[in-house]
């Protein structure tokens, strides 16, 4: 029996006499799926009004995230991981359980003696790898991963303290499509030659090279978390109709063909796979302007966007998984034992949400979603 609870329920509606019942009775199908709490392993929260208008959203349908640690300036130290999970935590609403998982941001000069401190904190369960440059706030990122992080990165291994990587290489010679396959190639692939116990999460996979990859990686030691966008949008979604910002993420959205192989990886029912939305909220004229930061903002639509792509795949049985398991039994850390609930009905999901210092706009704006979350 699958933990998942799916429930298929359906009611005949018509008061009409029984001949009528045959040819005008309407099948109403009521499904419901009873998931344990997912948790987020992949998630921005930003800072101060940004951060309470977007707290809200990840508390109401996740248990935990793992949260980056991009802010200006980085959090680079356990002490600061520690101040800005006091003021994730004061922006939660009333009695959220929400739980914020700390992350650390390599540097070149993140001390092998910041990950013991790491660990002793209890609060800290990751170290976030952003090559300069390859995203937003990662100019202080990591410049010299095979010579100076190599001390670091084996006190990670020691810990068993994951290593989450943002997997693009940042050479403006390589076509932006190819940074992944690259990175692999040429990063990734060499540095668990060298330290093969790190442990491992490729972050927001978008190709069939990264899946290709991990599938040759030993079980329990490389994972991958995968988002909503790129498991629903090709590249052709940047463009389509006019330039598209909201739609608009690094890596950036890829080829069809890959994100099929992405989406047959998660819905075979794999365990190297979790949910992670890199949901990244950005101020709506940062995005539409002249040069628009990257990040899709999903929190809100994540868990129902995951649902529709299982659903799709014929692998609802698969969903609970990969929202709910994989990644607390990759981080060695317990399941969630509460419940939530989704139900086949349709919603619109909001043109976008204002907060004190202007707006954001939610992926799929707009649009008619099929999942949604209840409360009994
Ligand atoms: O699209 C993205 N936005 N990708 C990242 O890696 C960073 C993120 C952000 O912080 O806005
Ligand atoms: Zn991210």
């Amino acid at each position: 029996m699958p933990a998942c609870c799916f429930a298929a329920t359906r009611s005949w509606i018509s008061h009409r006499p029984s001949s009528e019942l045959v040819t005008r009775q309407r099948l109403v199908a009521r499904m419901e799926l009873s998931l344990t709490r997912p948790d987020d392993w992949h998630l921005h929260l930003r800072e101060g009004e940004l951060l309470q208008a977007v707290v809200p959203h990840s508390a109401k349908h996740f248990g935990r995230a793992i949260v980056m640690p991009n802010l200006k300036p980085p959090i680079t130290t356990t002490a600061a991981a520690v101040a800005y999970r006091q003021s994730i935590l004061k922006a939660l609403p009333p009695d959220s359980a929400f739980e914020p998982l700390m992350t650390l941001y390599l540097t070149d000069n993140t001390s092998p003696e910041e990950i013991k401190l790491a660990r002793r904190s209890g609060m800290v369960f990751a170290v976030k790898l952003y090559p300069a440059g390859a995203t937003t706030n990662s100019q202080d990122g990591v410049t010299d991963i095979f010579g100076k992080c190599l001390p670091v990165l084996e006190e990670m291994a020691k810990h068993s303290m994951p290593l989450l990587v943002h997997g693009e290489v940042t050479d403006p010679n390589v076509d932006i499509f190819d940074r992944e396959k690259v990175f692999i190639e040429t990063i990734l692939a060499p540095l668990l030659k060298k330290l093969p116990h790190l442990k491992v999460v490729m972050e927001h996979i978008t190709t069939m090279d990264a899946v290709n990859f991990i599938e040759t990686c030993s079980e329990g030691s490389v994972a991958a978390t995968v988002t909503p966008q790129h498991l629903l949008l090709n590249r052709n979604s940047l463009f389509q109709g006019g330039l598209q910002p909201h739609n608009y993420c690094l890596p950036v959205l890829k080829r069809e063909i890959h994100r099929q192989a992405i989406v047959r990886a998660v819905t075979s029912g794999s365990n190297r796979y979790f949910l992670g939305t890199d949901s990244a909220p950005h101020e709506r004229r940062k995005k539409e302007c002249s040069c628009g930061c990257a990040g899709i903002y999903n929190s809100p639509v994540a868990l129902s966007l995951y649902a529709k792509v299982f659903e799709q795949a014929g692998a609802l049985d698969k969903l609970e998984a990969f929202t709910s398991f994989n990644g607390p039994d990759f981080y060695g850390l317990p399941r969630n034992t509460s419940k939530i609930k989704l139900r086949k009905s349709t919603w619109k999901v909001p043109e976008s949400y204002s907060y004190a210092a202007g707006e954001i706009v939610p992926m799929f704006a707009g649009e008619t979603l099929e999942w949604s979350l209840f409360d009994d």
